[in-house]
């Protein structure tokens, strides 16, 4: 059953599986030999980050970071705080950045220009959704779940509107009232 706040589903809960696994496929085959440290950013990438790394057959450590940069609105905020940063050292690492979507690129842009001052061996992007149609930044995903042209603003696995809906299994848009 659909939650009662949205509208229609955009991404079924088998394809989310799909995706995940061949973005874990494909991870799995860039960095043979290699060891992978996962940077997952909170709290949308949870979900992603749990499914993903369950795919990736080389050995990989998983950090976290927690940053801010949209508040409790739809629309960027502009301004990026670190509230959680990372525990370990990447210096001299394979960082793969998790995160749940990219959008303006504002968060993401910011975060490997901070990322990179550490010095990892190398640095990759790896998005559950792609949504660029409202980039403003020069960032590319080396790895996505699902490319939307559309601008439209999901929920669900993981992704939030208000801190909610992160638990919904499928990802969706809401009903126009919710956020009016
Ligand atoms: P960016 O900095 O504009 O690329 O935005 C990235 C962040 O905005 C993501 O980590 C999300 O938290 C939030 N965001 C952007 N689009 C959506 C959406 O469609 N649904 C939920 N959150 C979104
Ligand atoms: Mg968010």
């Amino acid at each position: 059953m659909i939650n009662k706040d949205c509208e229609r589903i955009i991404i079924s809960e088998e394809q989310i599986a799909e995706a995940v696994a061949r973005v874990g496929k494909q991870i799995t085959e860039d960095y043979r030999g290699k060891e992978i440290a996962f940077v997952s950013i909170l709290n949308g990438a949870y979900p992603f980050t749990a499914d993903v790394m369950r795919k990736v057959e080389v050995n990989c450590t998983v950090d976290f970071m927690q940053v801010s940069t949209y508040g409790d609105s739809t629309s960027s905020s502009g301004t990026l705080k670190i509230k959680r940063d990372i525990s370990g050292n990447i210096e001299g690492k394979h960082v793969i950045i998790l995160e749940d979507i990219l959008d303006t690129g504002y968060t993401l842009h910011n975060l490997t220009n901070y990322l990179q001052s550490r010095k990892p061996a190398s640095l990759k992007i790896c998005t559950f959704i792609d949504k660029p149609a409202r980039r403003t930044e020069d960032v590319t995903a080396d790895y996505y779940g699902f490319k939307f042209e559309e601008d439209l603003f999901l929920v669900g696995y993981g992704l939030d509107y208000a801190q909610k809906y992160r638990n919904l299994p499928y990802v969706a848009v809401l009903k126009p009232e919710i956020y009016s």
